[in-house]
């Protein structure tokens, strides 16, 4: 037993933080051995210092260890390791900038700063010999970067599907399930603590991409800028489109795809996205997160669990500090520095879901299949469920597997051409 602890600072004690602080006092005697040497928190960093915590159980004295001032964990010799859960983009840089350089880890929950600072971030610990571990950042509880990293370190990943935005999986559900409008089921989701009260970047699917280049600079051993992941929001979504989807058998979830070409290049993109109700990721509901991926050895594999909340994420940031701990490697600069070769999302080719509102006058559907026709976009089925003559009305069309730019111009020039009355939905569909 080593008589030195290994010692923590922290910075944040919000949801995250508080659940940390649970974690290790609830996992104290595990932890000690399978360690061999105590973890002590040492300093916490928060905003407010004089705010009263009483949720932290077993830390009687939690305000002797608090101060708002990071800078005292920052440049304290005796702390091992940063961990970061404020959150934020350009305070976190220099706290872990500045931790790496001061001979310390850092365990982070925060994919903002690492999409968006990440390869400044690598680089550096790899300059320090210093290690970041970031397990809470993508899909919180579920350990995928573990897996990518270790568990699956055979494999070359061929490709990955994931839902990995619970605001948007909350929403989702309770449109699909309670038949709920798009604000409406937002309302409730800020309500419930699901979304932040404002949702842009999470409805947007700028969170959703922050993962999915965490999880492609992995996957392809290059550095992902977020601008490499291309991205469309729920907000158009509408209550009817789930009850026509259903009908066509499949579910309406937020989706981050990686899938590598023949080529070599890779698709890397996060939209709304039609799947088959069979599939993995249309059962995860509310906050769960699903990831779905193809490795050359081990064929395709799933993996659910919460993407969101204090325990669930803590339990990601309790494992790395462990890791951490014991000295271990991986984590420390699994991204190299060159971006991989891209397919652009135009030449994507996929089925997919439109809506278009039309007048039920004699003749639209001919015209809208010839539209299509005439732009080299073949329909696979055309529904008009709700027929009433004069009356403004849903049709529903599926096409072939197209090209996504020769659909998205197509869409454009129909807009232009009157033929549709108010917009229209359009979502691509998972083969
Ligand atoms: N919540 C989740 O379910 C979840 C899941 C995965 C990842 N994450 C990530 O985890 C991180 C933390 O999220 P959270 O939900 O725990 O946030 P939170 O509840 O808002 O807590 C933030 C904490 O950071 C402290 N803080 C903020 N700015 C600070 C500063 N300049 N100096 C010192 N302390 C500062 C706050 O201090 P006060 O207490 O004094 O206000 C608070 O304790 C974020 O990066 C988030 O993206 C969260």
């Amino acid at each position: 037993m080593n008589e030195q602890p290994y010692r923590l600072g922290m910075i944040g004690l919000g949801t995250v933080g508080s659940g940390v602080l649970e974690l290790l006092h609830r996992r104290e005697s595990t932890l000690v051995r399978r360690l061999g040497r105590a973890i002590e928190v040492k300093k916490i960093a928060v905003r407010d210092t004089s705010r009263s915590r009483p949720y932290l159980s077993g830390f009687g004295e939690i305000s002797d260890l608090l101060t708002d001032n990071p800078d005292e964990i920052l440049e304290d010799p005796e702390i091992d390791l940063l961990v970061e859960v404020a959150g934020g983009v350009d305070e976190p840089r220099k706290w872990i900038l500045k931790a790496l350089e001061n001979g310390k880890d850092v365990v982070t929950a925060n994919k903002a700063v690492l999409a968006v600072h990440g390869k400044d971030i690598f680089q550096t610990a790899l300059s320090q010999n210093q290690r970041v571990f970031y397990e809470a950042s993508v899909a919180a509880a579920i350990p995928i970067i573990e897996m990518l990293q270790n568990g699956l370190i055979a494999n070359g990943i061929t490709s990955l599907s994931a839902i990995l935005n619970g605001t948007c999986n909350f929403i989702l559900t309770q449109m699909e399930e309670e038949g709920l409008d798009y604000e409406t089921a937002l309302k409730l989701a800020q309500e419930k603590g699901f979304a932040e009260a404002d949702p842009t970047l999470d409805v947007s699917g700028g969170d959703a991409a922050h993962k999915l280049a965490l999880l492609a600079g992995i996957i392809t051993g290059s550095h992902v800028p977020i601008e490499c992941i291309y991205s469309e929001g729920i907000q158009e979504i509408t209550s009817s489109d789930f009850t026509f989807a259903r009908d066509l058998g499949y579910a309406i979830k937020m989706v981050g795809t990686l899938k590598q070409h023949g080529t070599g290049a890779w698709e890397m993109r996060v939209h709304p996205t039609l799947v088959p109700e069979n599939d993995l990721l249309a059962q995860a509901r509310d906050e769960y997160n699903a990831v779905s991926l193809v490795g050359d050895a081990v064929g395709r594999m799933s993996v659910m669990g919460k993407g969101a909340g204090s325990l669930p994420t803590a339990s990601s940031i309790v494992a790395d500090v462990l890791r951490a701990s014991r000295g271990e490697r991986e984590g420390g600069n699994p991204h190299g520095l060159n971006v991989p070769e891209l397919v652009p999302v135009g030449d994507v080719e996929l089925p997919h879901y439109i809506r278009l509102e039309v007048k039920d006058n004699p003749g639209v559907l001919g015209r809208i299949t010839s539209f299509f026709g005439m732009h080299n976009i073949s329909i696979r089925s055309i529904n008009q469920p709700e027929a009433q003559m004069g009356h403004t009305v849903p049709v529903i069309i599926i096409t072939h597997t197209c090209k996504d730019k020769i659909l998205t111009d197509g869409l454009e020039e129909l807009k232009k051409a009157g033929l549709v009355e108010q917009g229209f939905t359009h979502i691509r569909i998972q083969e």
